[in-house]
């Protein structure tokens, strides 16, 4: 217990980048990232120096189905004088012998990739750079330490000038060992060589290994555990080692050492399953193993990369969003265009700003985020800034979203009544504006006639109708309290005038939740669809439906088709479909069936639950962009997704894929938001323009990184305006009672 106890702490000491020049346990990173997961194939050279014989392999790998390996070797004498001659003739004879066993073979011509066991200490940089630290053994070649053995063999293999090879990997012959043994046996993690001299190598997290700077997956680190002591560090121990030896000896013969190895590791670590599994055929086979696996790593990462590649979007096609998006405004903002135009700049009847001489209590609704809430609002006038608040969420049941319109209002009404009677107000008839996030045309403030269901809803006999009166149709089928609805609301102008209330330079209402969409200020002059030429009305762009003619096919991507023709409304919101809470996790869920049907994830084994509609809940991609804990959390995610196999490779190829599917989507955002502020600066004729938006959305709050990027966009495509932006923490809500407070004190005002 003792011992085990001390190598730890020199493990410990040897992967601390401060104590590692002096540990004496050095903890060598091996450059081997990933095991064999049986989907390797091809055929592939080794060599194997350094053991009692030095040998020349072809292994032939078969992945189809059964996994077979075939090997052919050949062993080759290597003379004495070689071995402490010059390293040039050491090197030369090694590249004759690879010569004489291609010509044996007949595939001089064909050049194929290897890799290199080479059993002496060696400090790597690369899987294919190993630089020599020092001689062991019988070698004492001149002027090989201090060198790059694989530049040494190269120049050789160079200099016949009548074949050639890959070299890919160098590797030592423990790590070779594991991966021979890990070709059979997928859970093999290490690798222990007990035969002259002693060592082992793991795989170890990388973030562990401090001399490296990259924190996720894992390396196999080669520990040279033979030095284990050279410090002193089991003196008082020697002579109980001695004795076990002394003991051991008495019956020499592998056999009982490995007994004796297996019960003293159980004892020592009884929470361990540690099964034992004696390698057969070298370590040669494993050098060709790892070069087998850095080759297929290698081809998938290229092919991966070539699909991901296209949803990265570059500096000029961002550009190139902003300016279709201005575009698009114009022609929604114009009579004549209005109708085809994409982006519906629909004039939202908000103009005033509450100047806090409102007071009284206000109900309100939000409708059509992730949570729909009943809020009652006190606003208490000469008290700017004091709004009180209380709010319940109910549930809206999926098949009510999608049931009948009379369904769903009847729904509404219930949840109001249920309200008023928890607050203790049965029956009370208050002031009454609705957050309804859908795009509604209106004329008034208090009329808002659904144009089109978006998101997750799809309830029948809506679409044409002005909402405040099915709202009303409601109420008085129950018969049982009256309401007085003053103004319907999109969530985006709720959510600007919450932030305004705090900021009067709040001028912008920006959403990234289940749906996306924003607001903002325009002038009145500009508003074809209003009458008036004074002052600035906010208008609801319904931006989400930004692409629905085309202005965004030539970013799209086949995962987008394949999310666009699954969703509800197809051709629809093709815009917030790249961008919101509701769509990213179905991309990425699309990626991951990609990557996975093509062998490039999950070792090719698609699960059930992967292949169902929506599983992959947006939230995941947040969480698992998240903190250190990530890699773990990754894995506890993708088994909630029935891939209980997962290896930590996939973790790290997930997070990849919802980081890459993020980063689109905000710089999509930023490019959009580049378009409205730089619009507002023009309009008022500005060189520099500060403005502050107001955002809520449960993505653009709970996930890590969208903020950043999309602002780092923003103020790289619009650089003349300085932007701040106000998460909203009360919800739409309290600004849709604002909106409701102004309406009914410019009512009195005008009654006066
Ligand atoms: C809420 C607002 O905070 O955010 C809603 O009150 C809005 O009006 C919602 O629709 C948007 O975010 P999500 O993630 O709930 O769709
Ligand atoms: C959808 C709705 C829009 C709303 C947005 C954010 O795009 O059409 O009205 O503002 O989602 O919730």
């Amino acid at each position: 217990m003792d011992v085990s106890i001390r190598f730890r702490r020199e493990m410990d000491k040897g992967l601390c980048r401060d104590t590692n020049p002096t540990a004496a346990v050095r903890m060598l990173p091996t450059f081997v990232l990933s095991t064999p997961d049986g989907t390797e194939q091809g055929e592939f050279l080794a060599l194997d120096l350094g053991g009692a014989n030095f040998r020349v392999l072809l292994v032939k790998v078969m992945a189809d189905g059964e996994q077979k390996v075939e090997m052919e070797n050949q062993i080759y004498d290597i003379p004495e004088h070689l071995m402490r001659g010059s390293g040039t003739e050491l090197f030369d004879h090694i590249a004759d012998c690879l010569a004489n066993f291609l010509e044996k073979l007949g595939i001089k011509d064909k050049k194929l990739p290897l890799g290199f066991t080479f059993s002496f200490p060696c400090q790597q940089t690369k899987l294919d750079e190993s630089v020599l630290l020092s001689w062991t053994k019988a070698f004492k070649s001149s002027g090989v330490e201090g060198k790059d053995v694989v530049s040494l063999l190269r120049k050789s293999i160079k200099k016949r000038g009548d074949f050639d090879v890959d070299i890919l990997a160098v590797i030592n012959d423990t790590v070779g060992t594991m991966m021979t043994c890990g070709y059979d046996d997928h859970l093999c993690e290490i690798g222990l060589i007990v035969g002259t001299g002693t060592n082992a190598c793991y795989m170890e997290q990388m973030r562990n290994i401090e001399l490296l700077d990259a924190d996720e997956g894992r390396m196999c680190v080669n520990t040279e555990w033979g030095a284990f002591g050279d410090d002193g560090t089991l003196e008082d121990l020697r002579t109980d080692i001695d004795r076990e030896i002394d003991a051991g000896s008495l019956n020499p013969g592998k056999q009982l050492f490995s007994r004796r190895l297996h019960k003293m590791v159980r004892r020592l670590v009884p929470d361990c399953d540690v099964r034992f599994l004696q390698s057969q055929c070298g370590s040669g086979k494993g050098a060709a193993m790892v070069t087998a696996v850095a080759y297929r790593l290698a081809a998938q990462n290229a092919e991966r990369q070539r699909i991901l590649d296209t949803m990265c979007l570059s500096r000029e096609q961002l550009l190139e969003v902003k300016r279709r998006m201005s575009e698009e405004m114009v022609r929604g903002l114009s009579k004549q265009t209005h109708e085809q135009a994409s982006v519906k700049m629909l004039p939202a009847y908000v103009r005033s700003t509450p100047d806090g001489t409102e007071h009284g209590d206000f109900l309100a609704l939000d409708l059509g985020g992730s949570s729909f809430r009943v809020l009652l609002v006190q606003v208490q006038s000469g008290q700017r800034h004091k709004a009180k608040m209380q709010q319940k969420i109910y549930s809206i049941p999926q098949e009510t979203m999608q049931g009948t319109g009379e369904e769903l209002f009847d729904h509404i009404v219930d949840c109001i009544a249920a309200f008023l009677e928890y607050m203790g107000m049965k029956g009370a008839s208050l002031p009454l504006g609705f957050t309804f996030s859908f795009p509604c045309h209106q004329s008034r403030l208090d009329q808002g006639i659904l144009l089109k269901w978006t998101k997750g809803f799809k309830a029948s006999g809506c679409e044409g109708h002005d909402v405040i009166l099915l709202l009303k149709d409601a109420v008085r089928r129950r018969q049982e309290f009256d309401l007085n609805f003053v103004a319907v609301v999109n969530d985006t102008v709720g959510t600007m005038m919450t932030c305004g209330y705090e900021d009067p330079k709040c001028e912008v209402g920006l959403i990234v939740g289940t749906g996306t969409n924003a607001c903002y200020m325009e002038e009145m002059s500009n508003i074809e669809l209003v009458e008036g030429n004074e002052g600035r009305m906010s208008i609801n762009m319904e931006w989400g439906a930004f692409g629905d003619n085309g202005e965004l096919d030539d970013f799209c991507t086949r995962f987008d088709h394949i999310v666009d023709d699954s969703s509800n409304n197809p051709g629809k919101q093709r815009y917030e479909k790249m961008i919101s809470g509701m769509y990213l996790g179905e991309i990425v869920r699309n990626v991951l069936i990609d990557f996975t049907s093509k062998g490039l994830l999950f070792r090719g084994k698609l699960s059930e639950r992967l292949k169902t509609w929506g599983i992959f809940a947006t939230k995941f991609l947040s969480q698992i962009e998240s903190d250190r804990l990530a890699m773990r959390q990754i894995r506890s995610i993708l088994q909630h997704l029935g891939l209980t196999s997962s290896t930590i490779d996939d973790s790290v190829l997930v997070k990849e894929v919802c980081s890459v599917v993020a980063r689109r989507a905000a710089q999509l955002c930023g490019a959009g938001l580049a378009a409205v502020v730089d619009r507002m600066r023009e309009n008022r004729n500005l060189n520099q323009f500060s403005v502050t938006v107001g955002v809520d959305g449960t993505l653009y709050k709970t996930h890590p990184h969208f903020s950043s990027i999309m602002q780092e966009t923003l103020q790289d495509l619009a650089p003349q305006c300085q932007v701040t932006f106000q998460k909203s923490e009360d919800g739409s809500g309290k600004g849709a009672a604002l909106i409701t407070a102004v309406a009914c004190r410019i009512k009195s005002e005008g009654q006066h």
